[in-house]
């Protein structure tokens, strides 16, 4: 994706005036092919600065976001932008010095807006918006996990509606979930499993665990789910230890721990059983796949990719355990943030 990005001082009196002309450019836009989404923020105005000339000012900054470069390109150089921008003298007066315009490829995914992507790629964006359904449960879901503050961290719709359609292909029924957060991969899950089925979701807050519980129950989804709260380390090995013949387990937890994990499950899997790993690219930390967690670069996690040494070395076991393991076949499907996926032979 690629984000262009205007900045613009206006005089504060002809604010409102300016917002008016530049949110017409959206329709403008919108017909254009290529372009994925349009932003105007719009600063409080400052106050002059004692013994300056300069009346009080706003500062708007303006984003397109496009799903790539060329695009963009093509738009400035279309027929459709001159249009677009052919009532821009009205802002000449308004505006107080040039606009400073920067363009930039996009980190973040601007179309789920909560979502932190390593790099969304241009499919899985456009297949988001326009393709994936949730339902009304799953929407009032996500609201309800806004409004009791769980992190938004969550997969997003692409990714749930991945889930749903592997583990029905599956035939899956009984099956294990690490990271729970606010049970909204559990439903994209719960969407797959027939009347009979069965989950097991283990989250290590108690307060999420018990709201997520209470909130299944709530929607008549306990008699399929069940959410058990602690470290799924421990419950794996302790209480759960003796689960077996599972269709599917999705982890999506300390990434850290990813390893231990799928040897958890690959004895427990039935032939042709699915083991799913979200976060898979741990936001561009797997580019330095196969080396060693000493010989990464001290700047490689410190800057962008925000991922820790720890976190490198669990993925890195999981990555070979999925491509080397004699009863798996895998591939990392690359979605935004990667989803391992390995099959029991
Ligand atoms: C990325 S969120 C899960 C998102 C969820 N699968 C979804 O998409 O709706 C990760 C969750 O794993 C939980 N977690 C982290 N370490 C864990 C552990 N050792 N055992 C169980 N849960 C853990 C965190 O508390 C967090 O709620």
């Amino acid at each position: 994706m690629f984000i262009a990005m205007n900045s613009f001082q206006v005089k504060a009196d002809q604010a409102d005036a300016f917002e008016q002309v530049w949110r017409e450019r959206e329709s403008f836009l919108s017909e254009f092919s290529g372009f994925v989404g349009f932003q105007l923020l719009r600063s409080k105005p400052s106050e002059p600065t004692e013994g300056s000339e300069l009346p009080s000012s706003v500062t708007f900054v303006s984003h397109s976001t496009w799903l790539n470069e060329s695009d963009f390109l093509e738009w400035v150089n279309s027929d459709h932008m001159k249009k677009a921008h052919s009532g821009k003298s009205k802002t000449t007066g308004m505006v107080l010095g040039p606009p400073r315009f920067q363009g930039f490829e996009v980190m973040m995914n601007q179309v789920a807006g909560d979502r932190r992507d390593y790099r969304s790629t241009h499919q899985d964006i456009v297949v988001e918006k326009n393709f994936v359904r949730e339902s009304k449960e799953q929407i009032a879901l996500r609201e309800w996990a806004q409004e009791k503050n769980f992190p938004a961290i969550r997969i997003g719709a692409f990714e749930g509606q991945l889930l749903e359609t592997l583990l029905r292909a599956n035939g899956a029924k009984k099956g294990v979930e690490v990271g729970t957060l606010g049970g909204y991969s559990a439903s994209w899950i719960l969407r797959a499993l027939p009347e009979d089925g069965e989950l097991h979701s283990l989250e290590l807050e108690a307060d999420r665990a018990a709201l997520v519980t209470e909130k299944f129950k709530e929607l008549g989804w306990d008699n399929r789910a069940t959410i058990h709260a602690g470290d799924a380390r421990d419950l794996l090995t302790g209480p759960l230890s003796d689960l077996k013949d599972l269709d599917f387990v999705f982890i999506d937890a300390d990434k850290a721990s990813y390893a231990q994990y799928a040897e958890w499950a690959i004895p427990r899997l039935r032939k042709g059983g699915l083991l799913l790993a979200d976060n898979a690219y741990i936001w561009g930390g797997m580019e330095y796949f196969p080396n060693d967690p000493e010989t990464l670069p001290e700047l490689a996690h410190k800057s962008q990719k925000t991922f820790t040494n720890n976190q490198y070395a669990g993925m890195r076991r999981c990555w070979k355990l999925l491509s080397e393991h004699p009863e798996l076949s895998s591939i990392i499907l690359p979605t935004g943030e990667g989803l391992g996926v390995a099959v029991k032979r």
